[in-house]
């Protein structure tokens, strides 16, 4: 819970708001290799948008909350990690968007020239997909092809070739030991928050 990365900074990158925000921060070598890409996507003429870069446990918890009270646990469970659970708080997962679909984090992403570019390219720069659209019964959460991570070029290069999640080359399995219930209980009497857009 009370876990910050160190060495964050903030990106030089377009995002889909102009105020300063927590989210607009990763760890530094995520951050250069961002900008990296971001800058070849910009010579190809697409316009990516960062959305949510690093997210505290605490916006985690208020991101879940806010989840759970609109779309319940089913929904929730499925795009939304359980608050110290999600890798943003690592400072190495960011969500991208683009200008043709108003900086949405929707499955649409994924059809744009932007998403094309991003699930072709990202390797290229360190990052993977990191919840593909075929694998959700492997990582536990539904296709989000906005959500990007930093794992290194030599990583990203395998596991893209390879059609590999982190879950199949680390062998992991998601524990069942984990449930929401807890969470669930406390969010009903979280007061109410603005409109999160955050995935
Ligand atoms: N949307 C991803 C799973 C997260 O909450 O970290
Ligand atoms: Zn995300």
């Amino acid at each position: 819970a009370d876990y910050v990365p160190t060495d964050m900074v903030m990106l030089s990158i377009p995002f889909d708001s102009t105020t300063y925000s927590e989210k607009k921060y990763l760890k530094r070598e995520a951050a250069e290799a961002l900008e990296k890409m971001f800058a070849k996507a910009s010579e190809k003429g697409l316009s990516l948008i960062g959305v949510s870069g690093y997210r505290s446990y605490e916006r985690q918890q208020a991101i879940y909350n806010h989840n759970l009270r609109s779309d319940r646990e089913t929904l929730t469970s499925l795009y939304s990690a359980i608050p110290g659970c999600s890798e943003h708080q690592s400072g190495f997962a960011i969500d991208v968007s683009c200008k043709g679909i108003y900086c949405r984090l929707e499955e649409e992403f994924a059809a744009t020239a932007e998403g094309i570019w991003v699930a072709k390219n990202a390797h290229k720069f360190g990052y993977i997909l990191r919840y593909p659209e075929d694998k959700s019964e492997i990582t536990g959460y539904a296709y989000e092809p906005w959500h990007i991570r930093y794992v290194g070029k030599k990583l990203a290069k395998h596991l893209y070739k390879n059609n590999l999640t982190l879950e199949e080359y680390y062998g992991y399995v998601p524990s069942s030991a984990v449930t929401e219930e807890a969470h669930y209980g406390n969010a009903i009497d979280v007061e109410d928050s603005s409109h999160f857009i955050e995935q």
